[in-house]
C-alpha cells in the first residue's frame, strides 16, 4: 500500500538526538494536557521515552479514547492502530501518526476489494448468511467496516478463541450465530485458535486471495469451518521450532513464550503462547532467575530484558529483524510532528471518513459485548 511520508525538513535530518530531545521536550510542556503521546511496545526506546501510555494496538486506542481532553493524540505505532484510535476517539481529538509509511505488512495483505471478491465466491457455493466475517485488529478500517456490515466481528490476540467462540459455537438452544467463519489477515492466528478450540488441520483450508476462488474447491469451500486468508507476520513468521531446540539445548528449564502470530509448529513446541500484553505478563510472572525464550518483535524482548533485572529475557532468534514499519517512528519524525502542533500545523492526521467508521465502531463493539 502506498502511502506519502515526505522528507522530513533538514532541521530534523541532521540534528542530532540530544537536540531532538530538547524539541520533543518543549513541545510537550507547551502543548501540555492537549497532547498525548502513544507507544505500542514495539517502538524503539529512543521514542517509548517519550509516550505517556504505553500498550499494545487495542489498549491504546482505548486509553485515547478516555483521555477526551487530549485534542492531538499522536500514535507511535502503525497505521491501521491509528485509524482505530481515529475511530474510538470523539470528534474534538486528532489523531497523528509521525510517519506515514509506518503501515503493517500483514494488514496490507487483505484489501477489501480482495476481502469482497472473495466473499461473492463464497456466497455462489454456500450459505453466506452462516459465514460470519472476523477481522483481526491489523487490518485497515475499510475492512472493519465491511464485517460490521457483513455481522461480522474484529479480534485481538487476546481474545481471538472467545470470538471464535461467538461466531461459531452453539448457544444454549443449539443455534449457532454461523456454519463458518472467513478469516483474515493472518492465517497463523486463525489457525492457531481453531486449534486451541479443537478443530482440526481438516476443518480449515487456505484461502490464496491470487489465485480464482482462493484455489480452493467447491467442497472444499463449502466444508471447510475455518477459511484462513493467506496473510503473516513477517517478523512472527521466521520463528522455527529450530529456533525453540536450541535454546532449549542452551537454557535446559527455561521458558518458551510466543505469540500466536508464529506459524503452529511454533506454538506447539512453546511452552506458552499469548498476545503482547500475554507475553508482558508471562515474564513479569516467572520466578526471579528465569531464563526466558521470547517469539516477538525484538524491541520488546529488549525492554522486557532491560526491566527485569532479576530474569534473562531473549529472543528466540538471535538473528531477528525488529518490525521495519513500526521502526520507522523515530525521534526525528516525533520532534517534526510536535513540532508542527505546537506552531498551529496538524501534520499526519489520519482520518476515517464516518461512514467507514461507524460500521468498523459496529464491528469493535461486537468484539467488546463478547468478551
Ligand atoms: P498487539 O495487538 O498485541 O498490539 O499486536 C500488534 C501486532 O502488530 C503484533 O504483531
Ligand atoms: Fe504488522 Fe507484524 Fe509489524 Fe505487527 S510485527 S505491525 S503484524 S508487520
Amino acid at each position: 500500500m502506498v502511502r506519502l511520508q515526505t522528507a522530513l525538513p533538514t532541521r530534523y535530518a541532521s540534528a542530532g538526538p540530544s537536540q531532538l530531545a530538547t524539541w520533543i521536550e518543549q513541545a510537550k510542556v507547551e502543548l501540555g494536557s492537549r497532547l498525548i503521546i502513544l507507544g505500542h511496545h514495539y517502538q524503539r526506546d529512543e521514542v517509548m521515552v517519550w509516550a505517556d501510555a504505553r500498550g499494545d494496538s487495542f489498549g491504546l486506542s482505548r486509553i485515547a479514547a478516555d483521555q477526551s481532553e487530549a485534542e492531538f493524540v499522536v500514535f507511535c505505532g502503525v497505521h491501521f492502530m491509528a485509524e482505530s484510535a481515529d475511530i474510538l476517539t470523539g470528534p474534538g481529538q486528532q489523531v497523528i501518526l509521525p510517519d506515514l509509511n509506518a503501515g503493517c505488512s500483514m494488514a496490507d495483505m487483505a484489501d477489501v476489494d480482495s476481502v469482497e471478491e472473495a466473499w461473492s465466491t463464497l456466497a455462489a457455493v454456500t450459505d453466506i448468511d452462516r459465514v460470519i466475517p472476523v477481522t483481526y485488529m491489523n487490518s485497515s478500517a475499510a475492512l472493519k467496516a465491511f464485517v460490521g456490515r457483513h455481522g461480522g466481528v474484529v479480534c485481538t490476540s487476546s481474545n481471538a478463541s472467545a470470538v471464535l467462540t461467538w461466531a461459531l459455537a452453539d448457544d444454549a438452544g443449539g443455534n449457532s450465530r454461523g456454519d463458518q467463519v472467513l478469516f483474515f489477515p493472518d492465517q497463523h492466528l486463525g489457525r492457531n485458535t481453531g486449534f486451541e478450540l479443537g478443530y482440526t488441520g481438516e476443518d480449515m483450508a487456505v484461502w490464496n486471495p491470487r489465485l480464482d476462488s482462493g484455489g480452493l474447491d467447491d467442497v472444499t469451500l463449502k466444508s471447510s469451518t475455518l477459511l484462513l486468508w493467506q496473510g503473516h507476520c513477517s517478523v512472527h513468521q521466521r520463528f522455527r521450532p529450530a529456533h525453540i531446540e536450541a535454546f532449549r539445548a542452551e537454557h535446559p528449564g527455561g521458558i518458551v513464550v510466543v505469540h500466536p502470530e508464529c506459524a503452529h509448529d511454533v506454538v506447539e513446541a512453546a511452552d506458552q503462547v499469548g498476545s503482547t500484553d500475554y507475553i508482558i505478563r508471562a515474564v513479569a510472572e516467572a520466578p526471579s532467575g528465569s531464563v526466558i525464550g521470547v517469539g516477538t518483535e525484538i524491541h520488546l524482548v529488549k525492554r522486557l530484558d532491560d526491566e527485569t533485572p532479576d530474569k534473562t529475557v531473549l529472543s528466540l532468534d538471535p538473528l531477528v529483524c525488529p518490525c521495519s514499519t513500526m521502526f520507522r517512528i523515530d525521534a526525528r519524525h516525533l520532534a517534526w510532528v510536535l513540532e508542527g502542533l505546537v506552531n498551529g500545523e496538524v501534520r499526519n492526521r489520519i482520518t476515517v471518513d464516518e461512514e467507514t467508521a461507524a460500521w468498523a465502531r459496529v464491528a469493535l463493539e461486537r468484539m467488546l459485548a463478547t468478551v
